[in-house]
């Protein structure tokens, strides 16, 4: 193989990985603490703080702590530990097919780039644990 295709196929290969599904659950763990509450943090919290934050009053969901996060809405857990799959939190950030745009989180606003989605669906996967 020359160079040029070794790196075609490099490429192809790489894409094919990032791109898979399957085998997330064997990535390096992720962390709630340093990956996944920053970016709740920095999206999230402007709405989804108690008492004022918007999404709070409608929904009842804060973000705050990994305790609030877990509890989920008023109409109970958002996240389902081991299955990002049937995650409503996951499901609203993602706009899967399906979801009403109106709900998309964040609300109104620009969708999270595509390797945060993925963190947190990673870390949903592997057990939504406060690590
Ligand atoms: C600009 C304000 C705003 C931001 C930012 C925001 N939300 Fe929301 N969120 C809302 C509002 C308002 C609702 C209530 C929606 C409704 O029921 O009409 C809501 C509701 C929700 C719900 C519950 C939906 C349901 O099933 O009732 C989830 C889960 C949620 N938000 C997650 C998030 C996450 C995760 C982020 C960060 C990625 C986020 N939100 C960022 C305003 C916001």
């Amino acid at each position: 193989m020359n160079s040029r295709k070794l790196l075609a196929f490099a490429l192809v290969l790489g894409l094919g990985m990032s791109a898979g599904c399957s085998g997330e659950k064997t990535d390096k763990p992720v962390s709630f603490q340093k990956d996944v509450y920053p970016i709740l943090k920095a999206s999230c919290a402007e709405c989804h703080t108690p008492p004022d934050g918007e999404g709070y009053q409608k929904s009842g969901l804060a973000v705050s702590t990994y305790e609030e996060l877990m509890k989920g809405t008023k109409m109970g857990p958002v996240i389902i530990p081991g299955q990002s799959l049937n995650s409503s939190l996951n499901r609203l950030i993602e706009g899967r097919p399906g979801v009403n745009p109106s709900i998309q989180m964040p609300h109104g606003k620009v969708k999270l780039p595509e390797e945060k989605l993925v963190m947190i669906r990673k870390w949903v996967d592997q057990g939504a644990k406060n690590n």
